[in-house]
């Protein structure tokens, strides 16, 4: 069964460790991630952006594969299922479809209207037992349309919206989605410490995961995230071990085109990748 991301994300706050969200957009992404994180016993949330929900046939039909897999699969750690980056109509279809978890990314309203909205939403998911997490400072780089400037949060406005009741807050401190270019500067890790002391007890999330070197990511979970974001570095892998079977022509032999077999490697890869990911933010053997 699926549940709400509020208590791994308490856990992993007192517990000191990162829960992974890794974006799924197929049936062997949603496969890897979710057998990895039983053989890891690790919680484990499965991020849906608006166009790999539609891409999957609508949020329906996700909510319906997830569910089968957890049974089918004999998964037993806790999954969340969760928009990410969702508009507000959206958050409102995947309340509705069954997500067990939304992000309301009202980062590129003014202020007041991100409050507005945000707040109608936690309203909403409360009422459900559904987590929502809110997002201040655009994350930048680009991710299925969604784009961003890469702005630093302000921690007063950060504050503001904690105080609305969200289940965990995205807060943009210089990371982007994608790969992060040469002359990086990193993460700003003041402005991260002064949105923890101004929130105080919220699961704080950190959205670009893929290229934050190792330092970098135990020293965010030390001042309070609890949520790490991965997708890009899936999709290097998956893209990867795939080109490689063709280019080895694979394909060519015996029944090697067979998508069953096909996809089997770029799929292997997938699941080294987010075991990796797992033990990087700790979350191995927490479920
Ligand atoms: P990356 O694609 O950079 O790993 O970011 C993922 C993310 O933040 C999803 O919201």
């Amino acid at each position: 069964m699926l549940v709400s991301a509020k208590e791994m994300l308490d856990k992993a706050r007192e517990g000191k460790y990162s829960v992974g969200q890794f974006n799924i957009n197929n049936l062997e992404w949603t496969k890897a991630i979710l057998l990895t994180a039983q053989e890891n016993k690790s919680p484990v949330i499965l991020g849906v952006s608006e166009g790999a929900g539609k891409y999957m046939g609508g949020y329906k039909a996700v909510v319906g594969m997830v569910n089968g897999m957890l049974e089918g699969l004999g998964i037993t750690v806790p999954v969340a299922l969760h928009l990410d980056h969702g508009s507000y109509e959206g958050a409102l279809e995947c309340i509705d479809a069954g997500f067990s978890s939304v992000m309301f990314d009202g980062s590129h309203y003014d202020i007041d209207e991100n409050i507005a909205k945000t707040s109608e939403l936690v309203r909403i998911c409360d009422s459900k037992g559904i987590s929502i997490e809110a997002e201040v400072g655009s994350i930048g780089g680009e991710e299925d349309g969604v784009v961003g400037t890469g702005e630093v949060a302000d921690p007063n406005e950060c504050k503001a919206i904690a105080d609305l009741g969200v289940t965990m807050l995205a807060a943009g401190i210089g990371n982007i989605h994608g790969q992060y270019p040469d002359n990086w500067a990193g993460l700003d890790f003041d402005v991260l410490a002064k949105i923890k002391e101004l929130t105080g007890d919220m699961p704080l999330v950190l959205h670009g995961g893929t290229g934050i070197s190792e330092e970098m990511i135990q020293k965010a979970i030390s001042l309070g995230v609890c949520k790490i974001n991965v997708n890009t570095e899936c999709q290097w892998a998956f893209a990867e071990a795939t080109r490689k079977y063709i280019e080895e022509g694979k394909d060519k032999v015996g029944k090697g085109f067979d998508p069953r077999k096909l996809l089997a490697p770029g799929t292997e890869a997938i699941k080294v990748t987010v075991k990796e990911k797992m033990e990087l933010f700790g979350s191995i053997n927490k479920a």
